[in-house]
């Protein structure tokens, strides 16, 4: 399998509760290798660009506020598999569906507050990457 990118986020709700370090160490102990990584606040403006591909669902209000509400830390992660690697450590949207051991099973508190974003295939992977990182912050 190809050495990949993908861009992940821990969100607001992880963030108030101190908890990226934990989050970051369940990335690495799966081998993914975090290569850039920022600590930022979204307005709604740009967390709805960002999740403009969920505009017409009914919890858009409720996705764009939420991820507006505190920091976030974006990062790209590397490493073979990463995007769905990425995706297997991180868990199934809903914490109560997301197998014992991943992110969202341990810290997420609910389907909307589940503490992390994760692409979901090369395409949106590259996209992503591009919305918060310039090509002179990504190094290996
Ligand atoms: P993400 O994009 O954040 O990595 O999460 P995902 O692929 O597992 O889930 P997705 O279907 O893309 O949904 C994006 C985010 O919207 C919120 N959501 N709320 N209230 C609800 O029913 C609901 N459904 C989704 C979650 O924060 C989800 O991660
Ligand atoms: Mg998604």
């Amino acid at each position: 399998m190809a050495t990949e990118r993908t861009l992940s986020i821990i969100k607001p709700d992880a963030t108030a509760r101190n908890l990226t370090g934990k989050i970051n160490a369940k990335f690495e102990d799966a081998g993914l290798r975090i290569v850039a990584q920022k600590r930022i606040q979204l307005t709604p403006a740009q967390a709805g660009e960002f999740y403009a591909v969920h505009k017409d669902r009914p919890f858009f209000g409720e996705l764009t506020e939420f991820m507006a509400s505190g920091p976030v830390v974006v990062q790209v992660l590397e490493g073979e598999g990463a995007i769905a690697k990425n995706r297997e450590v991180m868990g199934a949207t809903n914490p109560a569906d997301a197998a014992p051991g991943t992110i969202r099973a341990e810290f997420a508190e609910s389907v909307g507050e589940n503490s992390v974003h994760g692409s979901d295939a090369p395409e949106t992977a590259a996209q992503e990457i591009a919305f918060f990182f310039a090509g002179i912050e990504l190094v290996g």
